[in-house]
């Protein structure tokens, strides 16, 4: 469920009129429902209450500060993957406690400042990688704490791009050298204290089984791992996925009723939940998208129709440098004019300004009919949405938008020309 629906004709953010904040914020603009946001969180503490989870929301998913501020202010935890990340969550007074830091290439420097900061744990893709930890946090006279990501060789059933957990993709350890691996830390890095055990499978999955599967593949090694050497956590990583096709109607929950074959996330812990709780360990989640990906949607405004040979198109004023999960991942978002169309649809590509093929916000795709001048609203795009996006083509960052109730406010302004070019420094004269 969302709070995003047609009230009196037009689409609303909760209590809010999508029209009144495109009108006095301009587009491309991201609007995020708080309410959403904080509702995900709490179902997922809700569900997994049997459990001792935490959740460490996973920052790229978006990284902006009022939603950062937003979760920390409910206590959640954080996953990271970089020092930049780690010092988003400082800033909008997260936890650095609660925080665990993912990736496979943390450099020494990040890697000091984690360390300095005290970060709840280092979730780590490789033997290499462990030691330079070690030796970093040997330097610093401290003892770092690690987990290691294993692979389990599980096919996620997701786009290629967004699958992590085969021996294909470069993340984690195999599973088959998982002991091997922290029995080398116990004995050959003294810096270093295990404290968990991290999976994270693939994004966007849509079924509970590849989660079960690597569950019980990997359940004996962190049981193994625990009686060995005392780790407290495993962390079964992020990946819910959530409604791109049929969101605008997942608004309600009848929608959810005829629907029983879409994952939820009472119906993603009820499936782990008998799994994990006879182990004992803390249960670390790690959603991006789950918690933000719903409640967001861009806004656009279409500037021209062209009707090509072979194809009509609607060009709006967003591009591929705003949201880029359709050029990079043949992503599908809903779009819907903002004014409600109960008239004729037709067969278009929705396309930005930007000078690439790829940058196509739909293609072919049956849409309300809109007019040069319409405000369009691009659903599901809170998660890698603004925050994959990018200057290209010199077009200034969107604004953004907080909606709580019938208030909001800008989180974020729209990134001037000057602000765009800040840090370029210019050629010396000679
Ligand atoms: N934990 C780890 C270690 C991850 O690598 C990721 C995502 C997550 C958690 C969060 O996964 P989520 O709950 O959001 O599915 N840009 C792509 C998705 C990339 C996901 C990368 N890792 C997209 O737009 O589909």
């Amino acid at each position: 469920m969302h709070s995003f629906s047609y009230k009196d004709g037009s689409l609303h953010c909760e209590n809010v009129n999508l029209a009144d904040i495109a009108r006095e914020v301009g587009t491309p603009a991201f609007v995020y429902s708080k309410r959403d946001i904080a509702g995900s969180l709490a179902a997922f503490r809700q569900a997994l209450s049997p459990l001792d989870a935490h959740v460490a929301y996973a920052v790229k998913a978006c990284s902006s500060k009022a939603v950062l501020q937003l979760l920390a202010r409910q206590g959640a935890g954080f996953d990271i993957v970089s020092g930049g990340e780690l010092w988003r969550v400082i800033n909008a007074g997260g936890d650095p406690a609660l925080c665990t830091y993912a990736g496979v290439g943390k450099t020494e420097p990040e890697i000091r400042y984690a360390l300095e900061q005290g970060i709840y744990c280092f979730n780590c893709e490789s033997e290499e990688e462990l030691r330079a930890i070690d030796r970093v946090a040997g330097k610093m006279g401290k003892v770092a704490p690690v987990a290691v990501r294993v692979n389990p060789h599980v096919d996620a059933h997701t786009h290629k791009y967004i699958t992590t957990g085969t021996n294909e993709n470069k993340f984690g350890v195999d599973i088959d050298r998982i002991e091997k691996l922290y029995a080398a830390i116990h004995a050959t890095m003294p810096n270093l204290q295990p404290r968990g055990i991290q999976m994270h499978i693939g994004s966007q999955l849509t079924e509970v089984q590849p989660y079960l599967m690597a569950i019980e593949k990997v359940a004996p090694i962190a049981m193994s791992l625990k009686e060995r050497y005392g780790i407290e956590f495993w962390s079964i990583g992020g990946g819910v996925g959530i409604v791109y096709d049929g969101c605008l109607e997942s608004a309600s929950a009848n929608w959810w009723r005829q629907h029983p074959e879409q994952m939820t996330i009472e119906g993603f812990a009820a499936a782990v939940i008998p799994l994990l709780q006879p182990l004992g360990l803390r249960i670390i989640v790690e959603p991006g998208r789950r918690l933000v990906g719903n409640a967001a949607v861009m806004l656009t405004t279409c500037l021209y129709e062209k009707q090509g040979e072979a194809k009509l198109f609607k060009i709006v004023d967003a591009g591929m440098n705003d949201i880029i999960r359709p050029a990079l991942y043949e992503g599908f978002h809903e779009i819907w004019p903002v004014k409600e169309h109960h008239g004729d649809t037709v067969t278009a590509d929705v396309v930005g300004p930007v000078c690439e093929s790829a940058d196509f916000q739909a293609q072919d795709r049956q849409i309300p009919d809109v007019k040069p001048g319409e405000i369009l609203a691009e659903m599901s795009a809170g998660a890698y949405g603004f925050s994959m996006a990018s200057t290209y083509n010199s077009r200034p960052l969107a604004a953004e938008v907080m909606v709580d109730g019938d208030r909001w406010q800008i989180i974020r302004r729209r990134q001037s020309l000057q602000e765009m070019v800040q840090g370029e420094c210019g050629l010396e004269e000679r």
